[in-house]
């Protein structure tokens, strides 16, 4: 059966947007894939340009919907990469390129909120420490670093705020992306005033805040013109691409878990409840659906793979590269990878720390060090996931989505080193599917999320793990654990 409405789910990832048309079956009609620039101005600094994920949006959804009846469409959703500062001045033009979520100049912003502040306070007024990623070190940086541009700000927003403020004119940000700002209290779904008093930020220039699947506006008249959208259509408020994408595999509800193996690497475990990590290890965020949810993210995770293959190995053809990597090889490798090409937050939250090969020797093949990257993602995964398991969490399966997920190998090397079961859900597309159906809801086709993922989403494969390369992955991990330790004092030397 096909449906007569549609639905537009965006992912506005870190290195391209991704675009999709859904009906209400929930079937894909079309996807569309635009790339744009990310630059590193400085070492361990991340920024992107906001009008270039306008251009790609715009290219995207004309491309979209060129040979499709686009009078059905219905409704639109974004999931974004998070934490991203978007600045606009009192002319609503961007001040300067966005500050990404894998940007680690804040060290000294960072270090003065948890140290000075203190990381009890931070945590009671936001259910979170401060980290280097989250946006408020980056309003700060920006006031102690370019006081000329903190002045001029009018407008705070994240960056699928950005395509929704472009599309409807309404500034908004909803509960889940709004959570990893540091300026949300999480817990009461709203800004903490103590928290914009200490950053010295005015409560004018922040969002108006949303559940995810609440209807911000409707598309402009003259965007809709000029993408080719009928008129009044809805935008949703969107998510955090990780909310997104766990809307997008049916991870809600309480206690489901999804891995998301893209640029970033997350464990996501959905809550019906609000609860903190006393360490503050896993962030405490707002879901998608309503309630709440516990995140662990590397800040590296399928970028390791693409950087070894694309700027080391010169090779686009990443599976040829995991082909002589077979089960019996699975556990036994002598070479180790720290996966910190960009320092790392989850769970060691040290910008300093880098990328590292330990283990080589004159018999090292390119094969082990490709096996090497891949599992150093999968023992970094499992460094959250034990802090998951420390607060009595006990995941026995998860889905996977992401890039990265894709590859059998990864799977199942992160089913073996994890322990658990793989869910392999119907699409991989997470975070635009994800926004899809919170514009499905936006648009009333079902009335919850939790409706909306019980009537289209099924798993579509299981990976379980093997026992025997399960244990000896267990034995790679705890050397792996030793690594990170032994080298801690030496990373801050190589700055
Ligand atoms: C989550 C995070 C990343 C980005 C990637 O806290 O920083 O997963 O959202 O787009």
């Amino acid at each position: 059966m096909t449906g007569t409405k549609k639905f537009i789910g965006i992912d506005l990832g870190t290195s391209s947007v991704k675009i999709l048309l859904v009906d209400e079956t929930g079937a894909i009609l079309k996807a569309v894939t635009k790339d744009y620039p990310l630059a590193f101005p400085n070492p361990g600094w991340s920024e992107q340009e906001p009008a270039d994920w306008w251009e790609a949006c715009c290219t995207g959804i004309r491309e979209l919907l060129a040979d499709q009846d686009a009078a059905d469409v219905k409704g639109i959703g974004c999931g974004g990469q998070m934490h991203g500062l978007v600045a606009l001045d009192a002319n609503d033009e961007v001040i300067r390129p966005a500050i990404l979520w894998n940007d680690g100049r804040t060290a000294e912003e960072t270090a003065w909120l948890n140290e000075k502040i203190g990381k009890e306070k931070l945590s009671k007024l936001t259910a979170n420490i401060a980290f280097a990623g989250f946006t408020a070190p980056k309003i700060l940086w920006m006031k102690n670093k370019e006081p000329d541009n903190f002045k001029r700000i009018a407008k705070i927003m994240l960056p699928k705020d950005y395509i929704n403020y472009k599309l409807t004119g309404v500034h908004s940000c909803d509960y889940s992306d709004a959570s990893g700002m540091l300026l949300l209290d999480v817990e009461h779904k709203c800004w903490s005033d103590e928290m914009l008093d200490i950053c010295g930020i005015d409560k004018a220039v922040m969002p108006g805040l949303y559940e995810s699947y609440e209807c911000v506006g409707t598309v402009r008249p003259e965007i809709a013109e000029a993408l080719g959208l009928p008129e009044g259509v809805k935008v949703a408020a969107g998510a955090g691409d990780n909310a997104a994408a766990a809307v997008g595999t049916g991870t809600v509800g309480d206690g489901d878990c999804n891995i998301s193996l893209g640029t970033s690497g997350t464990i996501f475990i959905s809550s019906d409840k609000f609860g903190v990590d006393p360490n503050n290890a896993l962030h405490s965020f707002a879901h998608a659906d309503g309630k709440y949810h516990l995140m662990g993210c590397m800040l590296s995770a399928a970028s390791c793979n693409k950087w070894l293959c694309d700027e080391i190995l010169k090779t686009q053809d990443y599976a040829a590269e995991q082909t002589d990597i077979t089960d019996d090889k699975m556990g036994r490798n002598r070479v180790f990878f720290l996966p910190y090409l960009m320092g790392e937050r989850s769970p060691i939250n040290d910008t300093d720390a880098r990328g590292t090969f330990t283990g080589l020797s004159m018999d090292t093949t390119r094969s082990d060090m490709v096996q090497a990257v891949l599992e150093g993602v999968a023992f970094a995964i499992r460094d959250s996931f034990e802090v998951a398991r420390s607060l009595g969490i006990d995941i026995k399966r998860s889905k996977i989505c992401g890039g990265g997920a894709k590859s059998p190998l990864w799977r199942k090397m992160i089913a073996n080193v994890l322990g658990i079961s793989l869910d392999i859900p119907k699409t991989e597309e997470g975070p635009g599917y994800g926004g899809a159906m919170l514009a499905m809801v936006c648009c009333g086709e079902f009335e919850s999320v939790d409706a909306c993922a019980e009537a289209l989403l099924s798993v579509t494969e299981t990976i379980e793990p093997d026992p025997e390369i399960a244990a000896r992955y267990e034995e790679q991990y705890q050397k792996f654990s030793r690594i990170y330790p032994a080298l801690k004092g030496v990373f801050p030397q190589l700055r």
